[in-house]
């Protein structure tokens, strides 16, 4: 068992944070939300998504936070873009990189991009060439990579299928998402093997939803296998529209608790990314859901 030395996160707040949220968040709370957890030295952002309005309607103003954002060079913001429609209207906000989502599971492939596991490939097929015609790098999310809301138990050669299929199109780096955050070590585990048999360890990731509160057990799962580039949401927010009662990714704050006490680097200032927790969890009036900030907060306030 080796621990990498170092940790890349993704904050998927904004994106996949907010995807989820009923009232309208204005844009100038997400570019804040962004801007702040740029202060904290998050260097991988998404940002939004590119997809229907009527299917993901707190997404409909892409553009404008994409727009808003002050930027800077070192950090990589990305964008989801689910077909070629998704990718021409991204392309003017100039993302460093974009992605692609897919299943692997038919029945949530059908009701999260109303298509086949193997249509949404040809359809991300475009996708992937007119990307890096751009220069722009290509992730490739494997949803329902342990469960799924509508199949129940995924095997993980469903998994190694869709990893296959991304790589024969060149999907550049690909993450395997337990959606619904059913998982536990041996199974995430064992997932991650069958992904990692078509990407290596530097092109590989994990995005863990919390739902079972077992996301922080499988990232340390995860980080035995040597992987080390995992997706969090700061004060875990979240959940994805089409997996019901599903909720947010593991808590960013959690994460770089974990990470820091340990000794991995992340490059991350904790305190920094607790207060980002706080400025969205104040908007939408409920506590960080985050123990590592609940504590820290108290700790603060004592
Ligand atoms: P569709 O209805 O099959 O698309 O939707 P279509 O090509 O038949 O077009 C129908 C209409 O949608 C047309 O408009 C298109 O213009 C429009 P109309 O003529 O009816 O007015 N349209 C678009 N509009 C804006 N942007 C686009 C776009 N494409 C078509 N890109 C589609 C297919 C993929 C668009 C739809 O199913 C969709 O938007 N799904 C979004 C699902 C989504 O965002 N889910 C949440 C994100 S995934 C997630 O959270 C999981 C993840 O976190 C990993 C994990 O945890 O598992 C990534
Ligand atoms: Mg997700």
């Amino acid at each position: 068992m080796t621990l990498p030395t170092k940790v890349k996160l993704v904050d998927v707040g904004p994106r996949d944070g907010l995807q989820n949220e009923k009232e309208p968040v204005p844009a100038a709370v997400k570019i804040e939300l962004v801007h702040r957890l740029q202060a904290a030295g998050l260097k991988n952002i998404e940002v939004t998504s590119f997809v229907s309005p009527k299917w993901v309607p707190q997404m409909a103003d892409n553009a404008e936070v994409m727009a808003g954002i002050a930027r800077q060079n070192d950090i990589c913001y990305s964008v989801l873009t689910p077909n070629l429609q998704g990718f021409e209207a991204a392309k003017a906000s100039k993302p460093d990189q974009i992605v692609v989502f897919g299943a692997a599971s038919e029945a949530f492939s059908q009701r999260n991009i109303n298509c086949s596991i193997a249509d949404s490939i040809e359809r991300f097929r475009p996708v992937v060439e007119a990307a890096h015609a751009q220069g722009i790098s290509v992730r490739g999310a494997i949803s329902c990579s342990v469960g799924c809301p509508y199949e129940g138990e995924i095997a993980p050669e469903r998994v190694g299928l869709v990893a296959k299929l991304m790589k024969d199109i060149g999907v550049d780096h690909i993450y395997v998402a337990d959606t619904i955050g059913v998982g536990t070590p041996r199974k995430v585990q064992a997932a991650m093997d069958a992904a990692l048999a078509h990407y290596d360890l530097d092109h590989t990731a994990g995005h863990f939803h919390d739902t079972y509160g077992q996301a922080l057990a499988n990232t340390l799962a995860a980080m035995e296998m040597g992987v080390w580039q995992f997706d969090t949401s700061v004060a875990g927010l979240g959940g994805c529209p089409y997996a019901k009662g599903a909720t947010g990714n593991v808590a960013s704050e959690d994460v770089v608790y974990l990470l820091r006490g340990m000794g991995i680097d992340t490059g991350i200032d904790l305190d920094a990314l607790v207060d980002a927790g706080q400025y969205i969890s104040g908007f939408l009036q409920r506590k960080p859901n985050s123990r590592a900030a609940t504590a820290l907060l108290n700790k603060r306030q004592a």
